[in-house]
Formats: structure tokens, C-alpha cells, sequence
């Protein structure tokens, strides 16, 4: 900084304002500046770690019970500190393992030679301030070692947003055969006519088992009806169930981390996969931060989430993401929920879904950070769809970003998540997405899907290529399905005799699997043969090189071969 007699130069333009340095001018006109930033303003919560507010760590245990948890004694926690004090701490080691320095806890993340379960082992004896401290000990390179190892699935996937603005069913099929092609393990859709959930949950159903067997589908919804078309078999998993790290905030939505906890109960017992959902920056979002940091709070609704015994969380801010991306070491904090969810054994859905940033190089640094090591979900919501169509508000990318997020997997051999799809098999998998959906409407006798809306829909970008849908109609029919008791097992039927047998297997396939319930193992999904690929059977062991998930193999090959591409032949 120049001090004011170093300063010279200031002139003044025409009008009496400052002359301005021409490349402010044209800094100021960039994507970035679109963006908002804040100052840290601890007392409102608007810091990403360390607020003078957050407690020191500190644990006392009597008689086996938590009697005083980061300088609080019993009597004076609040709802969620009795939740993890009685649920989350293991009373048997915590005394031990807070004992350990932080900054060595740290070093046990990051170093290759301490395996993954030794580490597990001193986080379920940790406190909410003492894994903060942990956190604060490392970079994000650090961080980012830690995700490779300590994410619970050695193979990584990816989850994709499924929604138009329309509503439009049709669509919305294709969209979902498109996105099996491309790789994504688990799809996503919500709505925006809430009439009309029944019916995406449909077209993802049969879109989604069209594309490939076993992608699992949920639609996020109000809590009564999302948890109703899962126990129909209409979808397969759910995630939108969110914990908050304050009182205030929980007590706001008329809930406690208990009736979450019943919640899902009600989920994993009807055969569904479920996470919770939380992230930094919601209590800020709801004014009732107490002061505190975010990644302290966040830490406190991972820790909620284990204590629940729920298999994973969706975290990493996700709708709150702009909280976090406005304050110095706010996207540091992001990745450092994500660790530490993967450190508490969970399942991680790791963001990257709502989009944070007008500048596309702030977008892709802060993908790298959960792309590069590689987590259990990359993305909790890549958008399969264009922007205008996304229904959760848009993200981080989305399908028109499909051939640099490729090519960056493929620059870096980096397994993303997603493969290259040729254009002939995408128009293919999108007709017969839609045409297997016009089938199952015609036969549980559903408004009629025309050839023309079949044929919009093979080709479409977006809901604007489609032709417009009778939405009374629609949102009736789709009441009455839901009166009439349709499930997936009429889906079946429905495809199996108008003849696709292929889907109708599958969809069959996935009711099979909500039986079994083998899908409900931590960090579950399924590959295109139904098996499931989980943390008891993939469990992951990297520990440094030549070990853990690697990028190789026809997997490589078909991440290589894009079409982009020329051969010796092409030149
Ligand atoms: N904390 C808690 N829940 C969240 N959700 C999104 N972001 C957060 C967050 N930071 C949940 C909400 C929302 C859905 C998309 O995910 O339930 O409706
Ligand atoms: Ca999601």
C-alpha cells in the first residue's frame, strides 16, 4: 500500500470524478465482480472458521456420561449438543483421543502410512470444537488428501439435477436416458408445480432405468409425499432431510435433530437409501448463527447426521453456497465439511450443485477441490439439464458444460464421474426414454404423450424446444395416480406389455433392490448389473500410491476417447 504522499497522478476526468485506471474498468466488467463479497462480521456468523465465539475443545466424562462438552457444562447445552454428547461422542475413547493434539490428528489425515480406520477410530472420540481445530490445522491440499483417503466408497460418482421449468414428463425421460449414458450413478429432480411431483417421479423412474440399469432416482419434495412416492417404488432414495448446527434454526422448521432422526427411520426402514442434508452458511442464511463460525455449526449437523445413524450426508454449503464463497477462506471451509463428514464414516454428497460464482474459472477451482481427490458423490447435483431448466436454483455446471468438465477429466486422468456419450446413442437413449414413457401414460391411462412431443424431446436442449403440455390435465391426472395407488409394480407391467421388457426388468430391478435392502449400506449405488457397489464391498483402502482407486483400463480408454480427437487416419 502507497502512503498518501507516494500517491501522484490523481487526476480528474472531464465530469469532476477521479480518473479512472482504464483496466479497472475493464476488471470491474468481469464475471468475477458480478459475484458478492462480504467482510468477515463474526457477530452475525458471517465467518468461515475460528470466530471468537466458537468454544475452546474440552471433554468431561462421570459415571460413562458426557458431563461437560468444549467448555459447557450438560446442564446448559442446547438440544444439539445433548444429541451428540448422547448419540454421536463415544464416552469409552473420548477422553483419548481428545487428549491428541490437533495438529497431529491432522497429520494422521494426511499421511499415507496411517490407514483410514485408525483415523475413523480417534474421530469418534472428538468434540465439535477439537475437530475444528483439526480443520484449522490444514490447507487445502491437505484437505484434499484427506478426501482421497478418507471418503468411504473407493470408486467415485456423481449425481445429477434432473428438472425442467415445464414440468414436462416427456422431457424430463429423455433427460434422464441421457444422463445414464453419461455415467451418473444417482439422479435428482424436484419441481415447479408441486402437482405435478407424482409424474417427475415417474419420468425419472423409466427415464432414468432406460438410460442404465440401476441409477437410483429421488424427488425432492415436502416431507410427507417425497417419503410416499418412495414407499410406492416411484423412487429410490432420498436426501433433502436437513440439520441445522443451531437450535434457533431447527426450531424455526418445527423440528429437532429427533424428528429427523424418525424421518429417516421411516426412509431406510421402507428399503430407501437416505442421507441427511446440511452445510455451512444455512444458519447465517436464517440469522441465528449465535456468533458462531460456520464450519463449526456444520461440524455439529455432520455430527447429527452420525448420531442418527443415517449412511452419509449431503454437505459442502449446497444451497447456502454463497454464504460461505462471500468470506475470506469461506470455499476452504466447504471442503473442510466434506473431510470431516468422510471422517465421521459417512457417505459424502459433496456439493458443487448449486451454482456460487459468475465467473467460470472461480467455478472450476472450486470443483477441482472435490474432483481432484475424488469423494463419494463429486457432484450432489450436476445439472444434467441447461441452466434455465434447473429447478434447484442452477449449478455449479451443467449439461452445456459437459465437454470441458470431460476434458478436464481427461487432461488430468481424473476419474469424474462422468464418460463421454456418442451423439447417435444420446438421440437414441432419449427417444426410447421418452417413447417408454409414453407407453407406461398410456396404459395406467395418463394424459396422452404425442410422436410430436416424442420427437421434440429426442432432440431438445431444453424445455423451450418442447411443445406445450395441458397442465390441468396433468396435474389432475397426476392427483388421481397417486389416489388410485399406483406403484412401480404397475410400471413394470405397463412397460412389459407394450414391450420394453429391457426397462421393464429394470424398473423390476429396482424394486427388487428396495426388498433386499443391500442398497442401504454406506455409500451405496448400484452398477448397470444391479450389483451393489458399496463401502463393505468397495471399501476404500487407498493408502498412497499403487494403492486405492485408480483411473485405468477400459474406464481410462473410454475417458480418453473423446470425439474431439483426431487419429493419424483424420489427418
Ligand atoms: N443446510 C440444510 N439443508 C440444506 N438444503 C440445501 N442446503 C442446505 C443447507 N446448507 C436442503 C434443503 C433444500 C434442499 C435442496 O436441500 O432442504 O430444500
Ligand atoms: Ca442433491
Amino acid at each position: 500500500m502507497l502512503t498518501e504522499g507516494q500517491r501522484q497522478g490523481s487526476g480528474r476526468d472531464g465530469q469532476g470524478g477521479a480518473k479512472r485506471h482504464k483496466r479497472f474498468e475493464v476488471l470491474e466488467k468481469r464475471d468475477v465482480n458480478k459475484d458478492g463479497f462480504v467482510k468477515e462480521w463474526p457477530e452475525v456468523g458471517l465467518i468461515a472458521m475460528g470466530s471468537p465465539e466458537d468454544p475452546e475443545p474440552s471433554i468431561k466424562i462421570e459415571n460413562g456420561v458426557i458431563v461437560e462438552m468444549d467448555g459447557k457444562a450438560r446442564d446448559d447445552f442446547d438440544f444439539n449438543e445433548i444429541f451428540i454428547a448422547n448419540h454421536t461422542i463415544d464416552a469409552t475413547v473420548a477422553e483419548e483421543m481428545m487428549a491428541i493434539d490437533a495438529v497431529q490428528i491432522a497429520r494422521m489425515i494426511v499421511d499415507i502410512n496411517v490407514p483410514r480406520a485408525e483415523v475413523l477410530k480417534v474421530f469418534t472420540g472428538l468434540t465439535p470444537a477439537k475437530i475444528a481445530a483439526v480443520m484449522d490445522q490444514m490447507n487445502v491440499v491437505e484437505m484434499m488428501m484427506g478426501l482421497q483417503k478418507m471418503r468411504a466408497r473407493r470408486t467415485p460418482a456423481i449425481q445429477g439435477h434432473v428438472t425442467n421449468i415445464q414440468d414436462n414428463p416427456v422431457l424430463m425421460a429423455a433427460d434422464a436416458g441421457e444422463a445414464g449414458l453419461y455415467g451418473f450413478s444417482e439422479l435428482e429432480t424436484t419441481v415447479a408445480v408441486t402437482r405435478y411431483a407424482p409424474f417427475n417421479a415417474l419420468a425419472l423412474l423409466v427415464g432414468g432405468q432406460t438410460g442404465r440399469g440401476g441409477i437410483l432416482t429421488q424427488d425432492a419434495l415436502e416431507e410427507a409425499t417425497e417419503l410416499q412416492l418412495g414407499m410406492r417404488g416411484l423412487t429410490t432414495y432420498a436426501e433433502t432431510v436437513s440439520v441445522y448446527g443451531t437450535e434457533g434454526v431447527f426450531v424455526d422448521g418445527d423440528d429437532t435433530p429427533w424428528s429427523k432422526s424418525f424421518l429417516a427411520s421411516g426412509y431406510a426402514s421402507r428399503g430407501l437409501k437416505m442421507r441427511f442434508t446440511s452445510g455451512t452458511g444455512s444458519e447465517v442464511q436464517m440469522a441465528s448463527a449465535e456468533g458462531k463460525s460456520m464450519l463449526y455449526l456444520e461440524i455439529k449437523c455432520v455430527m447429527i447426521a452420525k448420531g442418527a445413524g443415517v449412511q452419509g450426508l449431503q454437505n459442502g454449503s449446497i444451497s447456502c453456497i454463497a454464504v460461505p464463497g462471500g468470506v475470506p477462506g469461506g470455499i476452504r471451509a466447504v471442503i473442510a465439511e466434506n473431510l470431516v463428514t468422510t471422517c465421521m464414516d459417512m457417505e459424502v454428497a459433496s456439493g458443487n450443485d448449486q451454482s456460487f460464482s459468475h465467473s467460470p474459472y472461480r467455478r472450476t477451482a472450486k470443483t477441482l477441490l472435490q474432483m481432484l481427490p475424488g469423494t463419494d458423490f463429486i457432484f450432489s447435483g450436476y445439472s444434467t439439464v441447461p441452466n434455465y431448466d434447473n429447478m434447484f436454483a442452477g449449478s455449479n455446471f451443467d449439461c452445456d458444460d459437459n465437454d470441458d468438465y470431460l476434458i478436464i477429466s481427461r487432461d488430468m486422468k481424473v476419474d469424474g464421474g462422468l464418460v463421454p456419450a456418442a451423439e447417435e446413442d444420446l438421440i437414441a437413449v432419449r427417444n426410447k426414454a421418452a417413447r417408454a414413457l409414453q407407453a407406461v401414460f398410456a396404459e395406467l391411462g395418463l394424459p396422452r404423450i404425442t410422436d410430436e412431443e416424442i420427437e421434440a424431446a429426442t432432440y431438445a436442449h431444453g424445455s423451450e424446444d418442447m411443445p406445450d403440455r395441458d397442465k390441468v390435465q396433468d396435474t389432475k391426472a397426476a392427483t388421481a395416480m397417486m389416489e388410485r395407488g399406483v406403484t412401480g409394480l404397475d410400471v413394470v407391467k405397463a412397460l412389459a406389455k407394450r414391450g420394453f421388457r429391457d426397462v421393464a426388468t429394470n424398473v423390476l430391478e429396482i424394486q427388487k433392490q428396495r426388498v433386499s435392502g443391500d442398497y442401504l449400506h454406506t455409500s451405496a449405488i448400484l452398477d448397470p448389473e444391479f450389483n451393489v457397489v458399496a463401502a463393505v464391498n468397495d471399501l476404500n483402502d487407498y493408502e498412497g500410491p499403487g494403492t486405492g482407486y485408480r483411473l485405468q483400463g477400459e474406464r481410462w480408454q473410454q475417458i480418453a476417447d473423446i470425439r474431439q480427437a483426431l487419429g493419424p487416419d483424420d489427418i
